[in-house]
């Protein structure tokens, strides 16, 4: 079966790995701050906090943004439940903005229209969480804006977007909100097997990060409240988490980024390709803007007349028995038990929907070769007309 999504580990990557462990440090080592000035340099941040998961990066940004009780966050439905879940980790609630048909990303008109109904009932988020779905940059400057005037703090969530652009910088460089989160998970552009990176260009917010992500703890003279008693001393001065990243993982985190670029120049090479190579066939490729670039960690497509969920399925099954693991991005957050038991229901977000059953993500990654993709359109050619003649 080839894979919707693969990690390449190099000869490099592996002796990266074990320099560390044949080191002192396995933890709390120099690997880390090694690997956290590698993915500011490359993000353009001030900032990297590696943390040990996307997740933890989202849900230590929600505290320290101010997500608590009686407080709320809103993100794009078309994303991974842990968009939305950082929030509930928090005690705070959840509500969510449509996507645009084409791009899945958050639509900027559709926040605009519910910031002000927010705004005429008090009752406005604390944290917007946009997801650049799929790689794709967000019209982060529309969005910015918004949440600027109605005091609402940004936290852009780029799991899938390390490495893209947007209006000629990279995605993490701080200009369009508080925070950016990445995920190094092993599907990603660039891997630590779990992990991942919080990017800010705000002093106090990296200081806040780095004590939640161990503890609460702090050995910072400016931070403690009394005098240490001698070289041991440290103080909990909050609640927070055992969130940190290995110095193996980043010693793998480091060694990927150097492979970055490689990885980007391959993966839009197979885009542009398989824009190409579906040409004839009743889909709509994915989204592009002229202003951004993007990481390509997803090659999402529409299929045009296999509308609804009983066609995708079909289609899905076909290119699954043909061996080719395709897959979907995403069942609308709202939509999970979880979500439906605190209010939400089918016909919510019809933007989301509507996208949800016309989707399939098609393998993408850096190890597939021209004739696998190849072998990916040959397959989806004839899953479509099989579905053709079935309808
Ligand atoms: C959009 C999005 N956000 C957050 C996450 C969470 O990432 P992690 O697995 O590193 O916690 C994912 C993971 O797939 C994701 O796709």
């Amino acid at each position: 079966m080839l894979p919707y999504a693969r990690q390449n580990v190099s000869e490099e990557d592996i002796a990266a790995v074990v320099a560390v462990l044949r080191s002192d440090f396995l933890t709390q080592g120099p690997a880390i701050p090694h690997f956290e000035r590698s993915v500011a340099e490359r993000c353009g941040a001030r900032h990297a906090v590696a943390v040990s998961s996307a997740t933890a990066g989202l849900h230590l940004a929600g505290i320290a943004l101010g997500l608590a009780p009686g407080r709320s966050l809103w993100t794009s439905p078309n994303t991974f439940v842990a968009s939305a879940n950082c929030a509930r980790y928090c005690g705070a609630d959840v509500d969510f903005v449509d996507v645009e048909a084409d791009s899945g990303n958050m639509a900027v008109d559709a926040l605009a229209v519910k910031l002000e109904r927010a705004a005429r009932a008090n009752r406005m988020p604390t944290v917007l969480v946009p997801v650049h779905f799929a790689g794709l940059p967000c019209d982060m400057a529309e969005i910015a804006e918004l949440a600027r005037a109605h005091g609402v703090a940004v936290v852009e969530d780029a799991a899938h977007a390390l490495g893209a652009t947007y209006r000629g910088g990279p995605v993490g460089d701080g200009r369009f909100s508080e925070c950016t989160v990445l995920s190094f998970h092993a599907v990603k552009i660039a891997t630590t097997g779990e992990g991942g990176v919080i990017l800010t260009n705000r002093d106090d917010l990296a200081a806040r990060l780095r004590r939640l992500r161990t503890h609460g703890i702090t050995r910072e003279p400016s931070e403690l409240m009394a005098p240490t008693e001698g070289a041991w001393g440290y103080e909990q001065v909050e609640l927070g988490y055992h969130y940190r990243l290995t110095d193996i993982q980043a010693a793998l985190g480091t060694s990927q980024l150097e492979r970055l670029p490689e990885f980007l120049r391959r993966r839009r090479e197979l885009a542009a390709r398989y824009d190409r190579l579906l040409g004839g066939l009743p889909v709509r490729v994915p989204a592009r803007r002229p202003d951004r670039e993007s990481s390509w960690h997803l090659y999402p497509i529409l299929l045009e007349r296999a509308q609804g969920p009983r066609g995708r399925a079909e289609v899905f099954a076909a290119l699954r028995a043909a061996g080719i693991g395709v897959n979907v991005h995403y069942i609308p957050v709202y939509l999970q038990p979880y979500y439906r038991q605190l209010g939400f229901k089918t016909g919510d977000f019809p933007g989301a929907e509507a996208r949800y059953a016309a989707t399939l993500t098609l393998p993408l990654y850096y190890g597939l070769t021209d004739s696998q993709q190849d072998e990916v359109v040959a397959a989806l050619g004839r899953a479509l007309c099989r579905e053709e003649r079935v309808l």
